[in-house]
């Protein structure tokens, strides 16, 4: 059977391709996105989660607008430098895919979720667990597990999010948890089956001139060409911000754990997010010996077979590309 997904977003580059990739993988049935302000305003990153997908012919998947700002915190770190003003910028300035066709669906994005994924939970008679994967701020994931509790008999979370050791916003701290830390902890202290794939892992899909030239290489596309001036934008500003020579494609990984969890090292342990530090709010804090006792909660990812990563990510966007 096919994995039910729903994927909780801000596109984002990376972002992007994580939709084509959970919403072209023959592998999963993807029931809706939801965004969250992150690497840009929400209403920014909805608009980018809907032109994705009608340039990948995947317009009949919904996209329910989330958070705009973080729990308890005032405003979304945002991510310009990275992203640029769009979200989702081109080499030649502003937004390198067309505008959508269609609009965002009206309500709340908890409430959406929890139709939709209590919905295809039942279709299943109970047996399958829907993938809730988050590559974003965990606001709306967080607000979805404290109004339903109940969803968390019905979820597996799988999140790109948090590091073992360095960060990349701050010292220790990844962007994802950084942005809102209390949407973080409440997720990780939910007792939700959870996996995180942090940096030490996205750090090794890295997007390279070889990399670039499997996607430019099928038969040359519109498609297939602003897929290429989005990975060339994000490249330039990874190698000014974070002298990256090519940049890491964090958010696709998480989709293909839930795809192909084989190709990852994982281990279970505890993780508990720091959000009371003056040096490291936004840290997650990750027990590799099991000192503290506390209940391991958190399947960390620690390696993944990246030529097979970028077997999935090749053959999404190249389907992408057919329809
Ligand atoms: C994460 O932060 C965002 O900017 C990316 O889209 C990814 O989800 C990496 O730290
Ligand atoms: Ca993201």
């Amino acid at each position: 059977a096919r994995k039910l997904v729903w994927l909780d977003c801000d596109p984002g580059h990376d972002d992007a391709v994580a939709l084509i990739l959970a919403g072209c993988s023959p592998a999963i049935e993807l029931l809706g996105v939801s965004t969250v302000a992150g690497n840009q305003t929400v209403e920014k990153v909805t608009d980018n989660a809907l032109r994705v997908l009608a340039a990948a012919g995947l317009q009949h998947i919904d996209v329910v607008a989330g958070a705009a700002r973080p729990l308890l915190r005032a405003a979304s770190l945002l991510c310009p430098e990275i992203h640029g003003e769009s979200g989702l910028d081109g080499p030649l300035g502003g937004p390198v895919l067309p505008a959508p066709p269609h609009a965002a669906v009206p309500g709340k994005a908890p409430i959406v979720m929890f139709e939709r994924i209590s919905a295809a939970y039942q279709r299943g008679g109970g047996t399958q667990r829907v993938h809730l994967v988050a590559v974003a701020a965990l606001t709306n994931v967080a607000l979805l597990l404290a109004l339903y509790p109940e969803v968390i008999e019905m979820v597996e979370i799988t999140i790109m999010g948090g590091c073992l050791g360095v960060g990349n916003t701050g010292p220790v701290q990844e962007f994802n948890i950084q942005t809102d830390p209390e949407a973080a902890r409440l997720v990780f202290e939910s007792g939700a089956p959870l996996t995180m794939v942090p940096l030490e892992v996205t750090h090794t899909a890295l997007v390279s001139t070889s990399v670039v030239q499997r996607v430019r290489t099928h038969t040359p596309s519109p498609f297939l060409g602003l897929m290429v001036d989005m990975l060339t934008f994000f490249a330039d500003t990874y190698s000014t911000v974070f002298a990256f020579a090519d940049p890491p494609l964090h958010d696709p990984c998480a989709v293909a754990y839930v795809i192909a969890p084989e190709l990852f090292k994982s281990k279970l342990l505890r993780v508990d997010v720091e959000t009371a530090s003056p040096f490291s709010t936004g840290q997650t804090v990750v027990d590799s010996w099991g000192q503290s006792g506390a209940p391991k909660n958190c399947t960390v990812c620690m390696e993944m077979d990246v030529p097979r990563f970028w077997d999935l990510v090749m053959a999404a966007m190249h389907a992408a590309d057919r329809v």
